[in-house]
């Protein structure tokens, strides 16, 4: 682990747990984003543009268009791209200051950016989604509550409608980790949408960051009831 990632790691760690100590285990987003101060570099996730393989599974997946639900937008770039490829998006993140910066950064967007927690979704957002997008949100909520985030996904679509998750794999090669983010087993994601019908699973490691496993992965929703 190089220096900078090994340093960013350990103050993921000690703001997570101490919000965990203080039984508020999420409140370190909004406490990392309003520190940033709008210096993108203090945020290590935010890659300023939008996820490749989002880009792709739609490229791949025409007939999905619509209302679009972000979770845990970050700073807006895979929300903003959507829109611009024709859906209706809402965008959600638990931290005030992220969603200051998404509509600071663009001004002029259609996209709909909220606070919102996806512990406790609004009703509007129930069963009102023709694709609901999870980048690398259920790997950053730590063990004892991702069960109940997880379970609140397939709540989100409509009937037909389609859950893209993006993050990072458990294998054999990948341990887990003290620190967010932790990484996923396949049996566990798989496990949260069983009410779902899985049309893909695909492992893939980037470039820059070749010891990493990752997914891509996604499930519709095929039936009047989740
Ligand atoms: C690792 S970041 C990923 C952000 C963005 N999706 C990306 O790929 O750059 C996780 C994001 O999820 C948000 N988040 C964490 N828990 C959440 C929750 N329960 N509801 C909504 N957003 C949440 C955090 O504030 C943060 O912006």
């Amino acid at each position: 682990m190089n220096d900078n990632l090994a340093e960013a790691r350990e103050r993921l760690l000690k703001l997570s747990e101490s919000a965990e100590a203080d039984g508020e285990p999420l409140r370190w987003f909004e406490e990392l984003y309003a520190g940033a101060e709008r210096d993108a570099e203090e945020i290590p996730w935010a890659r300023m543009e939008t996820h490749p393989k989002m880009v792709e599974w739609i490229a791949e997946h025409p007939e999905v268009i619509g209302r679009a639900l972000i979770v845990g937008c970050g700073l807006g770039d895979d929300a903003e791209w959507l829109s611009a490829a024709g859906f209706d998006v809402t965008a959600f993140d638990i931290s005030q200051s992220s969603i200051d910066w998404c509509r600071e950064r663009f001004p002029q967007s259609p996209v709909k950016y909220c606070v919102g927690d996806l512990l406790e979704p609004a009703d509007e957002w129930l069963e009102a989604y023709d694709l609901v997008v999870e980048i690398h949100i259920l790997q950053a909520i730590p063990d004892s509550i991702r069960d109940a985030a997880a379970t609140n996904l397939p709540k989100l679509l409509n009937n037909g409608g389609h859950l893209l998750c993006i993050g990072r794999l458990l294998t054999e090669r990948v341990p887990n980790e003290p620190s967010p983010p932790w990484p996923l087993s396949q049996v566990w994601l798989e496990g949260r949408f069983e009410t779902l019908g899985k049309l893909s699973f695909l492992s893939f490691v980037n470039d820059d960051t070749p010891t990493i496993d990752r997914y891509v992965a996604a499930w519709n929703r095929h039936t009047a009831k989740v």
